[in-house]
């Protein structure tokens, strides 16, 4: 197999590296993932822009499990697997959203950001165009940033807002836990990374999409610091 533990650890420190870029651009983005700060608007905001972004995230995943179905199976198999665990997790932050006041008719696609519509336009069209590897690569990203922030960030939150305020983001930091989604998405790596070429494509991508991740930062900032 291509793929080995030495790829999985240059995939993290090309995420790590670029994630750094975008913490230095971005001091609240900084912050909000590494230090106390917190501020309430933003953080609602912010969960709100994530219930959205799973519903895109779906149709991404589900348009990355059809064309994988033509000519990869095996990871159309994994993906539709995690698709299926997936569905459903914007509820339990939805349960959230609900007590800060949204209803459901702002929890659309079109309230996003244009930086997530620039984002999720991105990933669809290089699915489209060039197989499942962008969707899991970025799903693999989702896991992996989670795991590092999710929890911290949950936590900081629930200090701040009340444990009953955060019950839902809680219930799914700790949902991914016991479904061991990170290290699902990164058994499903080797699926679409086969070659050199591939593992190159993937370093692409995580070069692409962390510094559109670091603009929504800056838009959250903009909306609701401002
Ligand atoms: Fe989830
Ligand atoms: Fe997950």
């Amino acid at each position: 197999m291509f793929f080995s533990q030495e790829s999985l650890k240059k995939l993290e420190s090309a995420v790590d590296h670029a994630m750094h870029s975008e913490f230095k651009k971005d001091e609240i983005m900084h912050k909000f993932h590494n230090e106390d700060w917190f501020d309430e608007n933003y953080y609602k905001r912010h969960i709100l822009e994530c219930v959205i972004r799973i519903h895109m995230n779906n149709e991404l995943d589900a348009n990355a499990v059809r064309v994988a179905a033509i000519n990869n199976i095996s990871a159309a198999k994994q993906l539709s697997y995690y698709l299926y665990d997936e569905f459903g997790h914007d509820e339990m932050f939805g349960q959230d959203l609900t007590k800060y006041g949204y209803s459901s008719d702002q929890i659309v696609s079109k309230n996003a950001f244009p930086e997530t519509w620039k984002l999720m336009g991105y990933l669809n069209f290089c699915v489209e165009k060039f197989g499942a590897l962008p969707a899991v690569v970025w799903d693999w990203f989702l896991e992996y940033y989670g795991d590092k922030f999710n929890n911290f960030i949950t936590q900081k939150a629930g200090v701040h807002m009340g444990n009953q305020a955060v019950s839902g983001a809680a219930s799914h930091v700790a949902f991914d836990e016991a479904e061991d989604h990170s290290g699902m998405m990164t058994e499903m790596l080797s699926s679409v990374i086969k070659t050199q070429e591939d593992f190159d494509l993937a370093i692409k991508h995580i070069n692409s999409f962390v510094p559109m991740v670091g603009e929504y930062f800056q838009a959250v900032r903009a909306e609701t610091l401002s």
